[in-house]
């Protein structure tokens, strides 16, 4: 069976390795998980993060699980286990649709081969549909790449919230995926990276695997932004997202709906990168998106380090909302989205 090792992931046939993300960039630690329980703790602790890496990683988390139950006899039996799988591997968070996507993804291969396929056929083929999702990703990263990069021009500056690199996604990333390829067409680009409080992706993953790259990169502190901006440093802007309406709402980062803002005051173009997998067409608008609250700890806290009394209360939305009219195009593999959104992601999924 083939395999797969990138920066972010390494699939050994019996388990999947995980850069650990929270300890970067001073560490390099990895993680082997072994069941789909490992699996699903590494998405809910973000030792994994970045809708698409969250997709591919709970694929190879139902892969795994499938294998926990390989010797269970009764096909039914075992396909209940693996919805079992695919529930506990769906509550880890609940903003990034590509979670869903992948996991709905491999219950339909489940579901189609079970009648004709013995268990041991059946978890193969389980195996090779994983890695697809995780070989399809790098070239989906390449082929955004390609359409975002005409949009850059050569010596442009572009402002980054988060992070939406190789480190998000199997491998190439995003909007960090769009930088790479205009680099690589031969034009010269720098980046502005926000630290992204409170879990500082930008500062810590960005920053890293650009250095890692090459290119340059300049990290300013989220309240930065508007200023960097007003000084006419900054030529566009692009993000990932989490998940994009039906409507073409933005669900990224939070932060990334101030930095949207900011954009629009100063006439700057603000650009999202994003699979297809990342449009939720089930989904009206932004405001049907579930955002993630997370620990009170991660604000209370600035890495590791405590900056106030537990007493002080705090409020931690992990994502939130861009709205449409903010958006000056939404940078896809099948080519760029503009307004209206609506309709122009309704034909591109031929509803
Ligand atoms: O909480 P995280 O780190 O998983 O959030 C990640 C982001 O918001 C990214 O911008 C998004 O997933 C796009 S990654 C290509």
């Amino acid at each position: 069976m083939e395999k797969i090792k990138t920066m972010t992931l390494q699939w050994t046939g019996d388990s999947l390795i995980l850069i650990d993300q929270r300890f970067l960039p001073l560490e390099e630690i990895y993680v082997e998980c072994k069941t789909y329980e490992d699996i699903a703790k590494s998405i809910k602790d973000m030792v994994v993060r970045g809708a698409p890496a969250i997709g591919a990683t709970a694929a190879f988390g139902y892969v795994l699980g499938a294998k926990q139950f390989q010797n269970l006899l009764d096909k039914n039996t075992f396909y209940k286990e693996l919805q079992k799988i695919k529930q506990t591997l769906s509550q880890t968070r609940p903003t990034a649709v590509n979670l869903f996507w992948a996991l709905h993804r491999m219950d339909k291969i489940a579901k189609d081969n079970l009648n004709s396929k013995e268990i041991v056929q059946l978890i193969n083929i389980l195996e090779e549909e994983a890695l697809k999702i995780a070989y399809e990703d790098i070239e989906i990263n390449k082929a955004i790449g390609k359409n975002g990069e005409k949009l850059l021009n050569d010596g442009d500056t572009v402002l980054t919230h988060c992070n939406a690199g190789a480190l998000a996604t199997v491998d190439y990333g995003t909007a960090l995926g769009v930088i790479r390829a205009a680099i690589e067409n031969g034009k010269k680009i720098q980046v502005y990276a926000d630290e992204t409080r409170p879990y500082l992706q930008g500062a810590r993953l960005t920053t890293w695997e650009l250095m890692k790259s090459g290119i340059k990169t300049t990290l300013i502190t989220d309240n930065m932004a508007g200023w960097v901006m007003k000084q006419g440093k900054i030529n566009a802007v692009i993000v990932g997202a989490d998940r994009i309406a039906r409507n073409g709402d933005v669900a990224n980062k939070i932060g990334t709906y101030s930095v949207a803002v900011l954009a629009k005051r100063h006439g700057i173009p603000f650009y999202v990168a994003a699979p297809l997998s990342t449009i939720d067409v089930e989904t009206k608008t932004g405001e049907d998106i579930p955002i993630e609250e997370r620990s009170k700890e991660e604000v209370r806290y600035c890495h590791k380090v405590r900056l106030v009394p537990d007493e002080v209360e705090v409020y931690n939305p992990a994502f939130d909302v861009t709205p449409n009219e903010l958006v000056t195009a939404i940078i896809t593999e099948k080519g760029i989205i503009r307004a209206p959104y609506e309709k122009n992601i309704t034909k591109l999924f031929e509803l």
